[in-house]
């Protein structure tokens, strides 16, 4: 009934209001709202709700490197550390002219084989030796591959003892590859090496990130009196198709475009939304190279043995040691480890345990909490009020997963709020008036001994090419130096990506690839200031519990324990 009624008031529509309606066909989240429209426009034209979006979506050149031209230049400086950072990033992939490949000459986990090399100073492992495997990667054919790319983790862990530690890999770019582990605990300690996607499915993603940046795409509805009508909306739209609303924010350039609705005013916009996900990306050739079970997230056997067991140090070990560490030609530098299933810092902070509410709001006695970013720090907001019953959240009326949220304990003091970051985000439904930059919202802020900002930006950043995200955190840096200007008793932690449960269809716009790229930029850009970092990407790799996009209860819990740590320190809490 709906098909019919749509012809028919399209007609009508289109010599009424000279053609001011167009229906987006193919997108299957719309087509509802436009039986919906078509059927208020029936009811005595009160009400004209249409989908005002373009016939299509709007087609991008693919050729061009996707908003390169636009935000505000970046300074001299700017452009040398984009450079720098793109650089550290950089990643080997197959021989340039490389043909798309048939999936028999691509990295097969199953063909490929694993080795722990024997200790070099002696026979046993001992605490503060480090372990090296060596990967060969061969492809389905069992053929030994001879380029790089290929996308691994590696941990080293022990179910035993709860013990987990995430391993440094390196790329020697001729098929073999190099897993290192310090070894931190004594007692049994197995390697595990997964093939998260081989070189040639990196490929293709790189290629995505740079040329199909439009494969997740926003909607906004603009609205007055009874006129309603929704446009697509982007970091950056193709202009010649049709005139933009240009939401760029004036002090710092970040863009922000909409389609400009066909009777509405650009200042008529209310919410902000994910308009949904791009299908049909890949050839039929590509799509085999994403697929769950054969060549996403597959372990690789050892040829030998993968275990070893650790044994206590000896007593002349320090020695040893300075001396080793002057041969190792790399040394990994995890962040921390687990044992007995917490997280155990390696970067001085002691570790605290907040397992009970009472322990919780002394900790956060005075202090104003802001939460700024995307769910997985939302997530900490809802794991602490639901831990704390004593803090107790406030009905603001935002909509579910959005907020923003608030939360406050009046006998203790305590203020937590929850803000989305900007777009891009995928959320759903964001009015205009809650759509805010935390560079913004970071300059509101003034700060000091009881204020704590929390940061987590990353996975509303995979879609877009790597700039785009140093472009933003580079402003989030700049208020951040100025908030620690002015009040550098602030204190502000930083939750970095972590890793997440990917199939076929997940991969081409959450990947861990690019959650890994971005987080490297992160740490780097972040490295050297005067704020704390909670490493959600080890955390979530050391640990044996199945990634996540939200982390299971049990690696949350370590990491409110760190940001809690932090707040906190041990040394703090004695003195005082
Ligand atoms: C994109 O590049 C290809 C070859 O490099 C060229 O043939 C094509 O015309 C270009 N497309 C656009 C829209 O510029
Ligand atoms: C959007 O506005 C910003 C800031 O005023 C401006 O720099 C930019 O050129 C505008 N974009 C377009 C496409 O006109
Ligand atoms: C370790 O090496 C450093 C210099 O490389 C030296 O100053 C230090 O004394 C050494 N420590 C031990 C325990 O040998
Ligand atoms: C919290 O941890 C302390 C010390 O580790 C322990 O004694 C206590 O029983 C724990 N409380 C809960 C509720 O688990």
């Amino acid at each position: 009934m709906c098909r019919n009624l749509s012809k028919y008031a399209l007609l009508f529509l289109f010599l009424s209001l000279s053609g001011f309606i167009f229906l987006l066909r193919n997108i299957h989240t719309l087509e509802s709202w436009n039986c919906h429209a078509i059927s208020a426009f029936y009811q005595f034209q009160t009400r004209i709700h249409s989908s005002l979006v373009s016939v299509n979506l709007p087609t991008y050149n693919q050729n061009l490197t996707f908003c390169a031209h636009l935000g505000q230049k970046p300074s001299p400086e700017d452009k040398l550390e984009e450079h720098y950072l793109l650089d550290s990033i950089e990643w080997p992939g197959p021989p340039a002219r490389f043909a798309p490949p048939s999936l028999r000459q691509t990295s097969d986990p199953v063909h490929s084989l694993f080795t722990i090399l024997s200790n070099k100073e002696r026979r046993e492992w001992r605490i503060g030796d480090q372990l090296e495997a060596l990967v060969q990667m061969n492809d389905y054919q069992g053929r030994p591959k001879h380029y790089g790319g290929d996308f691994l983790l590696a941990r080293l862990h022990s179910p035993e003892l709860g013990a987990g530690v995430a391993g440094m890999v390196v790329d020697h770019r001729n098929g073999i590859y190099s897993a290192v582990f310090p070894l931190l605990w004594v007692g049994p300690a197995h390697v595990e090496i997964t093939l998260v996607h081989s070189s040639e499915a990196v490929a293709v993603l790189k290629h995505l990130r740079e040329h199909r940046p439009d494969r997740v795409f926003f909607k906004s509805l603009f609205r007055l009196g009874f006129l309603s009508e929704t446009t697509v909306c982007n970091m950056c739209l193709p202009s010649d198709q049709h005139s933009l609303c240009n939401y760029t924010d004036l002090y710092t350039g970040e863009p922000w475009y909409c389609y400009k609705p066909k009777i509405l005013g650009c200042d008529t916009r209310i919410n902000h939304a994910k308009g949904g996900y791009l299908k049909h990306l890949l050839t039929n050739k590509e799509a085999l190279l994403f697929q769950s079970g054969v060549n996403i997230k597959v372990q690789i056997h050892a040829s030998g043995k993968d275990r070893i067991n650790v044994l206590p140090p000896e007593a002349d070990d320090v020695e040893k040691e300075n001396s080793s560490e002057r041969t190792e030609p790399v040394k990994p530098k995890p962040s921390g480890y687990y044992f007995k299933d917490s997280w155990r810092p390696l970067g001085g902070t002691v570790m605290r345990h907040f397992n009970e509410s009472a322990v919780i709001t002394q900790c956060l006695r005075n202090k104003v909490i802001n939460m700024y970013g995307d769910s997985t720090v939302r997530q900490w907001f809802e794991y602490l009020i639901t831990l704390v019953p004593e803090i107790k959240e406030i009905n603001l009326h935002s909509p579910k997963n959005v907020g923003p949220f608030m939360a406050v304990d009046t006998t203790h003091n305590i203020l937590l709020k929850y803000r989305c970051h900007g777009p891009p985000i995928r959320f759903s439904t964001v009015l205009s008036s809650e759509l805010r930059y935390v560079f913004n919202e970071l300059d509101g802020l003034s700060g000091g001994p009881n204020t704590v900002v929390v940061l987590s930006i990353w996975a509303h950043f995979s879609t877009f090419p790597v700039e785009v995200y140093i472009r933003r955190l580079r402003h989030i840096r700049r208020a951040l130096l100025r908030l620690l200007g002015r009040a550098p008793e602030t204190l502000v932690v930083i939750r970095s990506a972590n890793l997440q449960a990917l199939d076929a269809e997940v991969s081409l716009y959450n990947s861990d690839w690019y959650s890994l790229q971005l987080d490297t930029v992160l740490k780097a850009m972040f490295r050297g200031m005067d704020v704390l970092m909670v490493d959600a990407w080890e955390m979530s790799l050391a640990h044996h519990l199945p990634h996540a996009l939200h982390p299971p209860r049990a690696i949350v819990q370590n990491m409110i324990d760190m940001l809690l740590s932090y707040v906190c320190p041990v040394t703090k809490s004695r003195t005082k």
